[in-house]
């Protein structure tokens, strides 16, 4: 990409994030779904890494998703409208992977998420978010396979780097990068942030509109 491609992305991202961007709805099943009528990027990750807040970060508005200490905060696929007019549609998740819910509300969460991203042809990339202090789990792993097999994009984000130090921070990123190089639908940079400081949002808000413009 040329300078002035970047700078003219920038600008884009600049304008559609800090204008309108409104709740659209709740689905917290399959059928409920709003129509595909326009591209979708998903928020997805292990309970508690930061789906919602990082979402707000992006949007540049507190309590856009609602966001908590307790792991399980976000319990249906939520959907934002971005532009006036529509351009893209951002979607909060349930995290995967928590295990302190009742197994019958896992599995359910589970296999919304997985219908939702294998089947979702409006879905043009899903940023899956991992801790930057546990790093990839075998449970990110499965839904990266999974993602591989559906043919549908994904970038790794860490999350919170705030919470640790920089040397760490590069370790876990590079470790992460040498697992996303061998995963075929992964994007092999690693987005490294934090909600808390924003670090990474420009770079993460660039991301989201190469991928749903
Ligand atoms: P579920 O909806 O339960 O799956 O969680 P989630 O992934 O949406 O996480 P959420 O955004 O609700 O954040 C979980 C907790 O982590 C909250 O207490 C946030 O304030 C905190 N948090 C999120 N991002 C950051 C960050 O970048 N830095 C720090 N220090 N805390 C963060
Ligand atoms: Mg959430």
């Amino acid at each position: 990409m040329t300078e002035d491609e970047q700078a003219a992305l920038d600008e884009t991202a600049r304008k559609l994030f800090s204008g309108p961007i409104a709740f659209l709805k709740s689905a917290p099943q399959l059928k409920f779904l709003p129509d595909p009528t326009v591209s979708e990027v998903a928020f997805a990750g292990r309970s508690n890494v930061g789906k919602s807040s990082l979402l707000n970060r992006l949007a540049n508005r507190n309590g856009l998703a609602r966001t908590s200490n307790t792991p399980g905060r976000t319990q249906e696929l939520n959907f934002f409208d971005v532009g006036e007019p529509l351009r893209f549609r951002l979607v909060d998740m349930p995290g995967y992977g928590f295990a302190k819910a009742p197994p019958e509300v896992v599995k359910q969460w589970r296999r919304l998420i997985n219908d939702f991203l294998r089947g979702r042809a409006v879905l043009k990339r899903a940023l899956v978010l991992v801790d930057s202090r546990h790093g990839l789990k075998d449970i990110d792993r499965e839904v990266m396979k999974m993602l591989d097999e559906a043919a549908v994009n994904y970038h790794l984000v860490l999350t919170k780097a705030d919470k640790i130090k920089a040397s760490e921070l590069a370790a876990v990123e590079e470790r992460t990068a040498a697992e996303a190089r061998a995963h075929s639908a992964a994007h092999p940079e690693i987005v490294v942030t934090s909600s808390e400081t924003g670090l990474g949002i420009d770079r993460l808000r660039r991301a989201v509109i190469e991928a749903a413009l």
